[in-house]
Parts: C-alpha cells; structure tokens; sequence
C-alpha cells in the first residue's frame, strides 16, 4: 500500500536493485516511497510486474525490460529513470503513448567508458591478457626478443563509430597516442573536428582504413549487427575491433569466425549477446579476443553518479521540477504526465 501523510498519497518508486551507498540521496527529501529490491540479482520478472503494478515511478537497470507488457499492467506509472545511459531495454515509444517520462544517464559516465575503452584498445594490441595466462600458464621460462608480439597503438590509425560523448570522450585520449582519428557518425560534429583534429568519413572508409575500431553507438534497429561478415571482411586483418557499446551491434558469430580465422587481428569486448556471456562461448577459445562483463561505467565514483542522477530524475518528476536527463522530454512539453 502507499504510505500517506496528512493524507496525501505518496508516489511510489520501485528501485529494482541495490546501488552505491547515496545513489537515492537526491530522493531522500522528496515526498515519495521507495520500494527497493534488496538482493544483488535481478528482478525475476513475474516480481518486476507485480511491484510495477503499485509503482508511480521505477529505476530501472539495463537488465529490466520495460515494455509494453509491463506498460499494460502498471497503470500509476509515470516516470522510468534507467540506470544507464543506454535504453535499449526501454520501449521508449511504448512509454511516450502512456505518458510515462524515461530519463537516462548521460554524461556522467562518458570518461569512465572511454578508459574502458581505451583499456581494451591497449589490451588487445599489447596481448595482455595472454601474457598473464602465459604466466599462470608456467610459460615464462625466459624473456624472448619474439615472445607476445604486439602492435603498436601509437601512431596508428583509431575509427570511432559514434560521436556521442563517449565517442568524444575516446577521441581526445588518442592526442597523446599521435593518433590519425577517424570517426563516422550520424550526425557530423564540426566542431569536435577541429578541436580533437578529426577527420569525418564514410563507414566503409572507417572500416578499411582503421587499426582499431572503437565502437560507440546506441543499440537501435539500425545499428542491430551494423558489424557483421561483410563489415569485417572490409577491416584490416591486422585491425582489432572494441565493443563497449551493446553486444548486438556486433553479429557475434561472424566476429567469432573472423577472429578465428585471422580476418581481423582480434577483438576485445566489454559487451556480448547475449549477456551474460557463457563460460564456453566459442569467443572465449580465442587467444586473440579479449572480454569483460560489461563493466566499462564501473568505477565506485560513477556508478555512484549514475546513481544519484537516476534518483534526481525521479526526484524532479515528483517535485515538479523538470527532470535535467529526459529521454522523451515530448512527455513533459505535452503536459500529458
Ligand atoms: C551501460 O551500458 C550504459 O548504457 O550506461
Ligand atoms: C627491454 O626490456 C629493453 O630493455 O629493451
């Protein structure tokens, strides 16, 4: 039941799993009930619907469908604060017709990502990985002028799809690298260009031109396997893709046969489809593909800022305030909420 006060019902908002100690601060004033999920799993979705259903607002993860089935039985919902910056797992749409705000978390985890990314640039062409396995492995008997081979990242030739601010972000780090950077994009950012020294070009350029493909779009139907066979038969056999956006960009298995069968030199992933990865993914076999479980925005100081700007979304719906990351902010100027 809602909590009232002086008879006023509270809105009532489902956090569907623990946060970062102060990820709801910006809610502790607001008049509101929280309802959080106390275990460090996901909601199993017959509890996800049946919490939904009291709910006015929810703060959802990227593991949490919100869609149109769930739209169906949570008729008090008007607000979704997504745990990320991504919202594939939002049926964006679907919300607008209920009049249900959806914000994301924008900026505050684009230089966190684009460590990550550059982590896995660096660790793909320096074979880091391997050389701690060649250890464990009892293999280092003695230092070999052959031993592990890598490439060079200096000097090289970056391709980042995607210009957004984790693309951005990915592209100034490469200055020090004295990097050729290329990007394509849907949108062209002349003044990113100027200032980072980008060069704009086709995809297919992009593609055929780049040591390192660095990837960073949003999953839409559009960009739905935007790699895939013919996509890698066009890099380099001596280029590495990086994946730090969403697994389905990639058409895994043709990246696991260009991988394996020496198309491209290797890939290293932070996302994979679908999540979680198994252990026996054929990927995994490959001494030349490098994954981590989607963790490219997890350092304690950001996922604590995702976490209270999810909260100040909710925290501003609820107090009238308008909210400062909305997703479908027609929602808010159409004044159907
Ligand atoms: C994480 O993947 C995010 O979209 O924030
Ligand atoms: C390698 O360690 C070198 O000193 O060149």
């Amino acid at each position: 039941m809602n909590r009232t006060i002086a008879g006023v019902t509270q809105p009532r908002i489902l956090v569907t799993r623990p946060l970062p100690p102060g990820s709801l601060a910006p809610l502790a004033s607001a008049p509101v009930h929280i309802d959080q999920w106390e275990h460090d799993v996901p909601m199993p979705r017959e509890e996800l619907l049946q919490r939904a259903a009291q709910a006015d607002g929810i703060l959802a993860t990227l593991v949490d469908r919100i869609d149109q089935a769930l739209l169906d039985v949570a008729p008090r919902l008007r607000a979704v604060a997504n745990y990320a910056v991504g919202y594939d797992n939002v049926d964006v749409p679907a919300c607008t017709r209920h009049g249900v705000l959806v914000s994301n978390t924008p900026g505050v985890l684009a230089e966190t990502t684009a460590d990550m990314a550059w982590a896995l640039i660096l660790a793909g062409a320096r074979r880091i990985p391997e050389g701690v396995e060649y250890i464990r492995g009892g293999r280092w008997t003695t230092w070999g002028p052959m031993t592990l081979l890598g490439t060079d990242v200096h000097h090289r030739t970056l391709g980042i799809v995607g210009m957004g601010e984790i693309g951005w972000q990915v592209a100034r780090r490469a200055s020090g690298f004295d990097m050729r950077v290329l990007y394509a994009s849907r949108t062209r950012r002349p003044d990113r260009e100027a200032e980072a020294h980008l060069e704009y070009v086709p995809f297919q350029t992009l593609l055929a031109e780049a040591d390192f493909v660095t990837l960073h779009v949003s999953l839409t139907p559009e960009t739905r396997h935007l790699i895939g066979g013919p996509e890698l038969a066009r890099m380099k056999p001596t280029a590495y893709l990086v994946n730090t956006a969403r697994g389905p960009v990639v058409d895994q298995h043709a990246l696991y046969e260009a991988c394996r069968d020496g198309v491209i030199a290797g890939a290293a992933l932070d996302v994979t489809d679908p999540e979680p990865m198994r252990a026996d993914d054929p990927l995994l076999s490959l001494p030349n593909v490098t994954v981590v479980p989607h963790v490219a925005s997890a350092t304690a100081a950001t996922r604590l800022k995702m976490g209270t700007t999810a909260a100040e979304n909710l925290a501003a719906f609820f107090t009238g305030r308008r909210p400062p990351t909305p997703v479908n902010p027609e929602v808010l100027d159409s004044g159907g909420a």
